[in-house]
């Protein structure tokens, strides 16, 4: 074990946890993941990865020899330097976020943890602002509890997380920044000494992640806990209005006959707006920003601070879908008894992650007005036909046969491989050849040249 590598566990194995112990590994310190889900350790023991994140698998091989899996975190916390949580953070009906499962791991953290030694202990999970506090006070409790009072050693620090799913051993391994949330120096020694391979890129890449050419050291943002909560909500909170807002601007484009996508390049070419996060389309999903925006409004209303961009920004998300339904209704004639073929059930292209996915949102609607409804994705069907056995939906193995007499098409997540698909054949197969292009993915000119009924977003 090389004097810079920490022996870590990480608690909370899923898209967070999974991506951050298994890079932490691979840049050298020994990592132990712990989760509840036997299932998961069973198959993370196999070496498979529960989850679709390019690389992972590789990165969980080559990192095998300083990674372990575990069910119980009291077992395997009790000689690690450093734990980090980074268990789920649902939504209460409140819209606050749930602590539940973070308080559960602290207080079984602290079970395990042994007289004499000193701990840090690392909330990743995206939690409330003030959860620091409540972490410490758990794991204090629980110490007293077990008669060990001042006689291990906590400190508690904030180490937010900014991976996008689809590319998140990307944005580990090659972050723009890395925030930390401590209150004393040790805890700031330490975290600096498990980001150093990244904060240093001394490490050599992973074959199928090489570092981004140009990609220039990332900042350590040493900060408070408190304000390391609060960066993350911000900085959701603010993709997410971002994204509402070029989706307000492609209604208005809409009805005047603007491109948004030809306004999105106009304005994103100004430094201090930029051009990402300018695609306007059906809006936003997954398991973050709509998470993080209504744990802000919730906060909003408990600290009596009204959220009024962040509630406007939720509002314009949920309209993208109605007004999507609508204007396929109007191409229609109204959808009752159509049969639509949907491409697309992950809320982005890269992972097979459905939770809030806004094409689920679009069938439902759909299914609502009685329309037919078929679907394909490239990976994320198996998931869609466990979690929501609910929905009656036929499933199709590929979008030409998706398409064979259908009244409707519609593109609701951005594949790539959905980009080259022979939309002449498509169009020639279908009853009534109307593509509503949920992510403006084709170009207008050529759809419209292959017989298509175009419907863009903003265009
Ligand atoms: C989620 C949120 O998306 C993210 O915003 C937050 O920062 C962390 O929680 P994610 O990794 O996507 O991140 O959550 P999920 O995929 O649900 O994984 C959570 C894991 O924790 C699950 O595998 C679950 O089995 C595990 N878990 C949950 C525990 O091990 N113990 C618990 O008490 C609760
Ligand atoms: C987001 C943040 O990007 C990440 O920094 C944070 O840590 C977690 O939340 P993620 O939700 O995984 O990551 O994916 P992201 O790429 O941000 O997309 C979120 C949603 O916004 C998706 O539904 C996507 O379709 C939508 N989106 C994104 C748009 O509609 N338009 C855009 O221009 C970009």
């Amino acid at each position: 074990m090389s004097p810079d590598s920490i022996h870590m566990v990480v608690v909370g194995a899923g898209y967070v946890g999974l991506t951050t112990g298994v890079c932490l590994a691979y840049l050298g310190h020994h990592v132990t993941c712990a989760d509840k889900d036997p299932e998961k350790i069973a198959l993370l023991k196999r070496g498979k990865s529960p989850i679709h994140e390019q690389g992972m698998e590789e990165v969980m091989s080559l990192a095998a020899p300083r990674l372990a899996f575990a069910e119980r975190a009291p077992e395997v916390v009790g000689d690690a330097d450093l734990v980090l949580i980074a268990v789920g953070t649902p939504c209460k009906p409140s819209g606050q976020a749930d602590n539940r499962y973070v308080e559960e791991a602290a207080r079984e953290i602290a079970a395990g943890l042994q007289p004499g030694r000193s701990y840090t202990l690392v909330v990743k999970s995206t939690v409330p602002i003030g959860t620091n506090r409540r972490v410490a006070h758990v794991v204090e409790q629980t110490l007293a509890d077990r008669g060990l009072n001042g006689k291990v050693k906590v400190r508690v620090a904030s180490n937010p997380e900014f991976l996008s799913e689809g590319t998140a051993l990307q944005n580990m391994l090659y972050p723009d920044r890395i925030v930390i949330g401590v209150d004393n120096p040790e805890s700031a020694d330490i975290l600096r000494q498990l980001y150093r391979p990244i904060l240093e890129q001394t490490f050599d890449p992973p074959p199928s992640l090489p570092r981004p050419t140009a990609y220039s050291l990332p900042p350590l943002v040493t900060t408070d806990p408190i304000s390391a909560e609060m960066i993350k909500y911000a900085a959701n909170a603010f993709l997410s209005m971002k994204i509402s807002f070029i989706n307000e601007i492609a209604g208005l484009c809409e009805k005047v006959g603007a491109d948004v996508t030809e306004v999105a390049r106009g304005i994103g070419l100004d430094p201090r707006i930029g051009p990402r996060f300018l695609q306007a389309g059906l809006g936003w999903g997954g398991s973050c920003f709509p998470k993080d925006t209504k744990a802000l409004h919730a906060m909003g209303e408990e600290l009596g601070e009204p959220t009024l961009l962040v509630d406007a920004s939720i509002a314009v998300n949920q309209h993208q879908r109605q007004r999507a339904v609508d204007r396929l209704q109007d191409a229609l004639k109204g959808v009752r008894g159509r049969v639509i073929g949907v491409l697309g059930l992950s809320f982005k292209p890269g992972t097979d992650d459905l939770r809030e996915s806004a094409s689920l949102d679009l069938i439902r609607l759909l299914l609502e007005r009685e329309a037919h409804l078929r679907v394909h994705d490239p990976v994320a069907m198996e998931q869609a036909r466990t979690l929501h056995p609910d929905l009656d939906i036929e499933y199709c193995s590929d979008p030409y046969s998706l398409a064979q007499g259908a009244d409707a098409l519609v593109l609701a997540t951005e594949w790539p491989e959905y980009r080259r698909l022979d939309l002449g054949r498509l169009s020639a197969s279908m009853r009534t050849p109307v593509l509503l292009d949920g992510r403006n993915l084709f170009d207008p000119t050529a759809a419209r040249a292959a017989g298509f009924t175009y419907i863009g977003v903003g265009r």
